[in-house]
């Protein structure tokens, strides 16, 4: 199977913070940003598997700064490291002050799925080819990042 670049399926999106997105201190709730975060993953993996996809984890996430409403959130997902049938995407989140120009750097987060053939079963996805040594190194943090998720899941489960 041929080999997908990281930049091949790079996804971006980005979404104004209205009213309806926030919690009860005003500023927005963490849950709309971990939904654009695992669509934002999501996404991406599927661009670079160009399958559907289903997250079979989100590692932990934490929130820097809050997010306010009218800020405009960012989402970068990037295809960070691929198994067989599963993907890593990284997903930077940041914040922009439309008003100010002022952009913080919210998170960072990590969500793994796995791509589905017609008939809903693990299918294997293209080699990720990395282009610089950024990329390189963050597939090798990928590779020992996934170890990790498989060993918790195996004690999870016993
Ligand atoms: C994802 C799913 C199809 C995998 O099925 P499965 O029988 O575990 O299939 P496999 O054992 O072949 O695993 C498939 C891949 O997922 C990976 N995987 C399984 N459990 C994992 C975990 N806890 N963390 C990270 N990766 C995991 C495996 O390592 C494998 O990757 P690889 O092929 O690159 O080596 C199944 O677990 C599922 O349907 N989960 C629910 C998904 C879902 O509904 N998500 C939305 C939640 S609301």
């Amino acid at each position: 199977m041929e080999g997908r670049t990281v930049s091949q399926s790079r996804v971006q999106l980005a979404q104004l913070m209205q009213p309806e997105h926030a919690n009860n201190h005003g500023n927005v709730h963490g849950g709309w940003i971990m939904k654009l975060v695992d669509e934002a993953g999501a996404l991406a993996c599927m661009r670079h598997a160009r399958r559907r996809v289903v997250t079979v984890a989100v590692d932990q996430m934490m929130f820097h700064q809050p997010i306010r409403i009218g800020d405009l959130v960012t989402l970068t997902a990037e295809v960070s490291y691929v198994g067989r049938t599963s993907m890593e995407a990284q997903i930077r989140v940041e914040a922009e002050n439309i008003v100010t120009g002022e952009k913080v750097h919210t998170n960072t987060a990590y969500c793994v799925y796995v791509a589905l053939d017609d008939e809903g079963h693990p299918t294997t996805v293209p080699p990720l080819i990395p282009e610089n040594d950024e990329e390189r190194q963050r597939m090798e943090a990928g590779r020992r990042r996934q170890a990790y998720r498989l060993q918790q899941s195996r004690k999870e489960r016993s």
